[in-house]
């Protein structure tokens, strides 16, 4: 029997208060994801069972139950409570896939704090860029990204404390740094957690848009009724499934199902922290039994590419359930992982903003591969002209996605910039920034973004990050990025460079310059491919033309070039 029967049945008369009934919550009460992913998986019972077996690397592996989680939790909360943070303060989680970062990021919820992750792989100017503009109190880390936030610290008088998870013993910190060695740690039986209600602010993610620097995501506690009941009835979660999500909670996937909808269902979820490789994972897949799957489309790309006698070589029987999330996912791979699972990968699509699911497709629903599927029950979503907002009367035109606001995972708004929040919205509709149309059954077909952000391997890079990094570059005159085709990320970071007099084009140049930018940002935000060209196509305003590079990657029409400053 699946978890959401049937989806024709369920968008009848649906009501938020289904989660809320199951979760037990009322109205007004008090609503805390740390508590609801934690103690009261306990007080039902299951505070034996594991909630998150994990293996590092080197092949080692940790297992914690319901219990286990709770109590290290607490300790992370009144070890950051201790240190006098309050209350909606700012704490960044900065580490690898480790199991301080989950249980981390549950304890910070706990005694009322913003939890703020970001990818590990983030370098220094990223990772100032957001704690700078979140003004954050505390950072969560390893020694081994010390050396990134050592560097920037002197600019952030606001961060009080830098708390490492495996610092070394004796050995001397500087200013501001403290240990707080989870495993060592004595533990906190019970902990008063902070009487957070719907509106508390809970999370902080930052994403990327084509202009100006990072949006920092506000989420509230609330947004956990909608993270539950898509985790339950789209990853169709139960009791007894061993649940792999592969991504980083840097990212919101890595948070709303890879946290938050996982524990507060209750079940056992695997984390795998090394570098993706097809046989590792299916590996990974066969040692822990693996049932539910949600992963991504590049992930999908990467073991289509890698072929099907690995896939022999495991015993991947265990398999249930599997989704999608991120890009795009090709026809092929939908009937790809069907010939060679048996199960189709199911495509799920939403955003940071969105907090969760708004179109999938279902267990039990007929999937046409290449679709998104349809609207969550309870999401109004349509497809409107991008001029009039209006929805489209007839089906198969292509427009702009919009959602009525209202759902309870939605963003309540950007980080000290509710200006460009307000801007999402038109006629009513929240616009996610995509394009799509609808078939005559009411499946959405996507068909790209709205603006000139890169989608490489799901992850949201912005054009004007990697420019302004390059422009920092002595050699770089001038810059414009754009994403330029691949088989495997979808998407990659092209650069196209005018050089300062006195420089010339090189290899090593070249080479350099990557390094510069990955050093800087990451290695999704580095160019995989820079062209050094003499000068680049402007408007008569100056302004970059994007828009023509881009259209010259990807071999499609250039379009209107009557503002073009040589034409
Ligand atoms: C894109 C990710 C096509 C889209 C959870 C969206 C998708 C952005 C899909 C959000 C999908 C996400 N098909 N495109 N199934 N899912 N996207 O904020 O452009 O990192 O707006 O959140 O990824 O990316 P974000």
């Amino acid at each position: 029997m699946l978890n959401i029967g049937s989806y024709d049945e369920r968008i009848k008369n649906f009501d938020w208060n289904i989660a809320e009934k199951e979760l037990d919550y009322h109205p007004g009460d008090i609503i805390n994801i740390g508590w609801y992913c934690s103690d009261r998986i306990c007080l039902m019972g299951k505070a034996d069972k594991p909630g998150l077996l994990w293996e590092g690397s080197t092949g080692v592996e940790k297992r914690y139950t319901y219990n286990d989680i709770r109590l290290n939790s607490n300790t992370i909360a009144q070890f950051l409570l201790d240190l006098g943070i309050k209350p909606e303060d700012r704490v960044c989680l900065f580490m690898d896939k480790i199991p301080e970062l989950y249980i981390g990021f549950l304890g910070i919820l706990k005694m009322g704090a913003i939890a703020q992750p970001l990818f590990s792989a983030f370098g220094d100017d990223s990772l100032f860029i957001r704690l700078d503009n979140a003004q954050t109190t505390a950072i969560i880390t390893q020694k081994k990204h010390l050396p990134k936030v050592r560097k920037i610290i002197d600019k952030m008088p606001y961060m009080k404390h830098i708390i490492i998870v495996d610092a070394d013993p004796g050995k001397p910190l500087a200013n501001r740094e403290v240990a707080f060695d989870m495993a060592k740690a004595e533990k906190i039986e019970t902990f008063d957690f902070h009487p957070t209600t719907a509106e508390s602010p809970s999370v902080l993610h930052y994403t990327s848009g084509t202009t100006g620097q990072p949006k920092g995501v506000k989420h509230v506690h609330y947004s956990l009724i909608s993270q539950y009941l898509t985790s339950k009835w789209v990853l169709d979660l139960r009791d007894d499934d061993i649940y792999w999500c592969t991504a980083d909670p840097g990212w919101v996937t890595g948070t709303s199902y890879g946290i938050i909808g996982a524990f507060s269902n209750g079940v056992t979820q695997c984390v795998l922290d090394a570098g993706f490789s097809a046989d590792n994972w299916y590996r990974f897949i066969e040692k822990y039994r693996i049932s539910m799957w949600y992963s991504a489309p590049t992930a999908i790309r990467s073991l289509m590419k890698a072929g099907e006698e690995v896939i022999k070589k495991y015993d991947l029987s265990s398999l249930r359930h599997l989704a999608s999330v991120g890009e795009p996912l090709n026809p092929e791979a939908v009937i790809w992982s069907e010939r060679v699972f048996g199960k189709p990968f199911l495509d799920t699509y939403w955003q940071t903003e969105t907090g969760s699911i708004m179109i999938s497709n279902y267990p039990g629903m007929k999937i046409k591969p290449g679709s998104m599927g349809k609207p969550f029950p309870g999401i109004t979503a349509t497809v409107i002209h991008p001029e009039t907002f209006e929805p489209f009367n007839e089906s198969g035109k292509i427009g702009l996605i919009a959602i009525k606001p209202g759902w309870p995972a939605m963003m309540r708004t950007y980080w000290k910039n509710e200006e460009t929040y307000q801007k999402k919205f038109q006629n009513g509709w929240y616009l996610p920034g995509d394009r799509s149309s609808i078939d005559n059954e009411g499946y959405f077909w996507f068909v790209g973004r709205d603006d000139d952000v890169i989608n490489t391997g799901g992850h949201l890079v912005s054009p004007f990050e990697v420019e302004s990094a390059l422009l920092e570059h002595p050699a770089v005159a001038e810059s414009a990025v754009v994403a330029k085709p691949d088989f495997v990320n979808m998407e990659v970071v092209k650069a196209f460079v005018t050089l300062k007099p006195g420089f010339t084009a090189s290899k090593d140049l070249d080479l350099e310059i990557m390094n510069f930018v990955r050093k800087k940002l990451s290695p999704l935000a580095m160019p995989q491919e820079i062209e050094f060209i003499d000068s680049l196509p402007k408007t008569r305003s100056g302004k970059i033309m994007r828009r023509i590079l881009h259209a010259k990657e990807w071999g499609e029409e250039i379009g209107d070039t009557s503002t073009l400053e040589n034409d």
